[in-house]
């Protein structure tokens, strides 16, 4: 316990940094969340593994401060995101070379994003022009243009505009989407919407049967996928990754994607592929439109909004090589991220987690991980979609995620249990005696928790966690009690575990007896107008860290019943924050 005394007991780190923002990927953890446990853990040029390494954070955590990492995943594209942010490039000949390629890709498109400005007349190339879908009256057949019937604040019509029956989107059948505006700049300069010319149109249609969309780099979304029935792909006949791009977008990108293939420097091409599958969710039609401003792209789904955005492929790419520049200057640059002295190195192999052949047994200091959280997020389906550019995919079949469709849904909690358990054991036998792991782990399932737990311990780690820590990304807020979303959880928990230096007794633990966990929801909830993020997750959090301090058998413990409890403890939920609201708190204390 000595060692990790002062280690923050929560720590906050909102995910803003332009490192981190410059290439997403699901559940990043950020650097600076990781690299308070990798000092408290190791000394410089020590090594860290992290064998669900994703985006590989831990392995910049571990850069940055003088320490060797060794990353492993089956993912391609996590693979392909941590390798480029590691290719430590020129600035200059990173802009050069991020010009050219653009401008061979605009000479290979020709006219396709031009337009003429409604002013003036003059010729422009788009920035974004706006879609609609359009839902057809189950009634009187009649289309209805979904963007251009919605109220100033982007609410839906109630009903047909032609008929007056009910307009339920569930119950209409689709038509074709449709432009609705063009965005383009001004002649002060200010960005102006307006709507398409005869001349838009033409360039649309020009390139629906441009030759080129053979070429798309596309893979098929099979039925056998979680996310093929979760993002419901096949009743909308979107089971094709090409098919999310406007056919003008898919022209532009594959016209870019030849001519970053084609840089000859390799660190340079590198940083340049990473640059480009970083826009390709915004370039597609998973770009949401809101009244109020860009809603980006779901990341977790393949939802496409009923209005969406065709952006401009060049001036995002061009925006994300800037982007790239000033995360490399960050991390390369003088002063550095990777200021720390010593010959630290990073390697990533990709390796499922229960086989780690790559490390030998006692061979690594401290480990520091984020394994997927049971059936929260289907990391090889997401990527699909940008590892049909690389043309290299990920193994699925051993991916640690507990299916909730389709064949693979039975016994699919035994299979993740059995894969975390190996993984733990892996963990145990690379890591030298005495040393650490770090598990970030977040769900709103006791059951979940449970299986975590005893996988800890039957792989031989020491039964009490040295060290509990609650991890608030600042993430989307849970619109909780009120809106019924309840189970999303937003505040993580990093256990700390030990190898202990020899084999020791298992020590289980303690079933929970009746009154346990009210107790232990009710000590959360009074500790509550003490601490300052305060939402329904963070509630959860506290009551599980207390439950794994006191070695109770976590099944049983689910954030339903903290948010039970808080409701008839009298609390309601922001809707806009997710945060529960002061009145309340203050009462509750009194
Ligand atoms: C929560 S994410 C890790 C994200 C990472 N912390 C980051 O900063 O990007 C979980 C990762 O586990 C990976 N994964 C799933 N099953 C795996 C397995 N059997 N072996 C190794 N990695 C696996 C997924 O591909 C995903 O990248």
């Amino acid at each position: 316990m000595a060692k990790a005394a002062s280690l923050p007991e929560t720590i906050t780190a909102p995910r803003t940094d332009p490192i981190y923002n410059c290439h997403s990927y699901l559940t990043k953890v950020p650097i600076e969340a990781i690299k308070p446990f990798i000092e408290k853990f190791t000394e410089p040029g020590e090594s860290v593994a992290d064998f669900f390494a994703g985006s590989g954070m831990t392995g910049l955590a571990a850069l940055s401060t003088g320490r060797s990492a060794r990353l492993s995943d089956i993912s391609a594209l996590g693979q392909h995101i941590a390798l480029g942010y590691l290719q430590n490039v020129d600035s200059s000949k990173l802009r050069t070379e991020g010009d050219r390629v653009l401008s061979v890709a605009r000479k290979a498109i020709g006219n396709l994003y031009n337009t003429k400005r409604a002013s003036d007349g003059k010729t422009q190339e788009v920035i974004r022009t706006v879609w609609s879908f359009t839902y057809i009256c189950p009634a009187c057949s009649s289309p209805l243009v979904y963007f251009e019937h919605l109220d100033k604040k982007g609410k839906p019509p109630a009903t047909c505009p032609s008929c007056r029956g009910p307009f339920t989107k569930r119950l209409w059948t689709r038509g074709e989407d449709v432009p609705v505006s063009v965005v383009v700049d001004g002649e002060d300069g200010k960005q102006v919407e307006q709507r398409l010319s005869e001349y838009d149109h033409k360039a649309i249609k020009k390139a629906l049967g441009d030759k080129r969309l053979d070429e798309i780099p596309s893979q098929k979304i099979e039925q056998h996928r979680e996310m093929y029935s979760r993002s419901g792909l096949a009743k909308v006949g979107m089971t094709e990754t090409r098919k999310f791009f406007s056919s003008r977008n898919a022209i532009a990108l594959l016209e870019l994607w030849k001519a970053i293939n084609a840089v000859k420097s390799k660190s340079v091409r590198q940083k340049l592929r990473f640059a480009f599958t970083a826009i390709l969710p915004r370039a597609s039609k998973r770009y949401q439109w809101s009244a109020q401003r860009p809603l980006n792209a779901q990341n977790q789904t393949y939802y496409i909004a009923p209005v969406y955005y065709e952006w401009n492929v060049f001036d995002l790419y061009s925006r994300k090589v800037n982007a790239a520049i000033s995360a490399n200057e960050e991390l390369f640059g003088k002063p550095s991220l990777f200021n720390a002295p010593g010959n630290a190195d990073v390697s990533y192999e990709l390796a499922s987690a229960d086989k780690l052949t790559h490390l030998a047994n006692n061979s690594i200091d401290y480990v520091f991980t984020d394994p997927p959280f049971g059936s929260n997020i289907f990391y090889s389906d997401m990527s699909l979609f940008h590892e049909a550019w690389l043309g290299r995919l990920t193994d699925y079949k051993s991916e640690a995620v507990v299916h909730t469709t389709g064949k693979r849904k039975n016994g699919a909690e035994e299979r993740y249990q059995r894969l975390l358990q190996k993984s733990f054991e892996e963990a145990w036998r690379v890591l030298k005696p005495g040393k650490h792991m770090s598990v970030v782990f977040g769900n709103s399932s006791g059951r979940i928790w449970g299986l975590v737990q005893r996988a800890l311990r039957d792989a031989g780690f020491k039964s009490t966690p040295v060290h509990v820590a609650i991890l608030d990304k600042g993430q989307r807020s849970v619109k909780g009690l009120s809106s019924g979303s309840e189970s999303v959880v937003t505040v993580d928990l990093i256990l700390t575990v030990q190898k202990p230096l020899r084999n020791e007794e298992r020590d289980d633990a303690r079933a929970l007896v009746s009154g346990d966990k009210q107790a232990l929801i009710k000590q959360a909830v009074r500790e509550l107008s003490t601490v300052e993020a305060r939402n329904p997750s963070h509630v959860y959090a506290r009551v599980l860290r207390k439950a794994i301090q006191k070695h109770f058998v976590l099944d049983d413990l689910h954030l339903g019943d903290v948010l039970v409890s808080l409701r008839n403890a009298g609390y309601s939920v922001d809707p806009k924050t997710g945060g529960l609201l002061e009145a309340k708190l203050e009462e509750a204390a009194a």
